[in-house]
């Protein structure tokens, strides 16, 4: 009988990738699903293997801590997806920030990384690399000349989003990316917002990628999950030392199963996301209650072109900021009635968000607007459900705003 991997064409599309990569449902049991593993630990059959499987001479799994068969073939679906040589899966995005630069890093480096960050990145940047010798500088990456004069020799990673969570600014990848391999620096992209469906940043040029899977990738606000793509020798010491030694946040299979699941309708979910999301950024600008709409699907958007260089739609995301700044932004929070009032995003429900009350809170007003986060502004994660109806909601709040 033949199988699916033997016949399977390496220019399968993304989708048909998303679905399929790295697992063979003829072998074992024949399950259509791949299993769901739960053993923390794996046996030697003698000492003889216990000895080659910790020396890395013998194939298969030594304690989940270090690897899973079902974390395994998410990591190898990701790392397909994202056009790279390997992935590490985390157990939250933080950890897959953190996995990573604690092992990347040292006293006496420096990283650059941008303004406009998500909350607890800035965190950690601030409160935990800063505190133990790493230099920590926040430039505006969003001009890359910026980057050029930033850069040092003691430079040893660039750090940014893009679009930026949560004021949708832009990052060209490529040009940042290739400012930092000059001067010897990687280049790290959180992709959460756009999925590799959306945006592939190594093939733009970044050495690595991380994710929050809690968001589009597991697409079902089910779970906590993070990931690191990269090149494989550095992952590998990742996984060594910044994941199994430093952190521990390690992706519980359970997790893994419901991500792989996920990922399964990743493309037909962004699609929707997309479309839902254009038709609203559409709506509200048009509106006279809302003073700006930040989308990158707008032709008025002013990274409009970069948005069309280096992503293959603008996203489910929105930014906007009502004309009465916090007070209208309020009184339009709390008058929706189908968005949800959480933070997170990606999930088949629409959820709306104010950064300065929630998500920034802990920054002072002058360091959000420092970071371009006005106090009116609402983010908006657009779901899944009939555009109709959530173009309806958005009305009904904006007439108590
Ligand atoms: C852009 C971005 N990166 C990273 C994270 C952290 O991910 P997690 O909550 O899975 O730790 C988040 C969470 O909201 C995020 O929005």
């Amino acid at each position: 009988m033949s199988t699916y991997r033997s016949e399977k064409p390496s220019s399968a599309g993304f989708a048909t990738r998303a679905i399929h990569h790295g697992y063979d449902a003829y072998v074992g049991h024949g399950s259509l699903v791949p299993p769901l593993y739960l053993s923390s630990t794996y046996t030697f059959p003698t000492v003889a293997d216990g000895a080659a499987r910790f020396s890395g001479e013998q194939a298969g799994f030594i304690y989940s801590r270090m690897g899973n068969p079902t974390t395994a073939l998410l990591e190898e679906r990701l790392a397909n997806l994202e056009g790279a040589e390997a992935a590490i899966v985390t157990a939250s995005g933080q950890g897959a920030t953190t996995s990573l630069l604690w092992t990347l890093l040292g006293p006496g480096d420096e990283i650059i990384a941008d303004k406009t960050l998500y909350g607890c990145t800035l965190g950690f940047l601030g409160h935990g690399l800063a505190r133990f010798g790493v230099k920590v500088t926040h430039i505006d990456l969003t001009h890359p000349a910026n980057l050029e004069h930033a850069i040092g020799p003691k430079t040893r990673a660039v750090f940014m989003e893009s679009p930026a969570n949560p004021n949708m600014h832009l990052v060209d990848i490529a040009a940042i990316a290739g400012i930092a391999r000059c001067h010897g620096a990687v280049s790290i992209v959180d992709n959460t917002y756009c999925t590799p469906y959306l945006q592939r940043p190594i093939e733009l040029g970044a050495d690595f990628v991380v994710h929050s899977a809690t968001k589009y990738l597991g697409g079902h606000g089910d779970l906590i999950a993070g990931a690191i793509v990269g090149p494989k020798e550095t992952l590998q010491r990742v996984r060594t030392y910044g994941l199994k030694d430093m952190t521990g946040a390690v992706l519980s299979s359970q997790d893994a199963f419901l991500v792989l699941r996920g990922i399964k309708t990743l493309a037909l979910r962004m699609d929707r996301h997309c479309e839902n999301a254009q038709g609203i950024a559409e709506f509200l600008a048009s509106h006279p209650k809302v003073a700006t709409v930040h989308y990158p699907g707008l032709p008025d958007f002013p990274q409009y072109e970069l948005a069309r260089r280096q992503m293959a739609r603008p996203g489910g995301m929105i930014a906007c900021e009502l004309k009465g700044g916090l007070a209208s932004g309020s009184r339009f929070m709390n008058a929706l009635r189908l968005f949800t009032r959480a933070v997170s995003l990606g999930d088949v429900e629409s959820l709306a968000q104010h950064p300065a009350s929630m998500s920034h809170s802990d920054l002072t007003p002058e360091e959000r607007a420092e970071h371009s986060i006005s106090d009116g502004l609402v983010r908006l994660s657009i779901g899944l459900e009939d555009l109709d109806d959530l173009l309806g909601d958005l009305s009904q709040a904006l007439d108590s705003a």
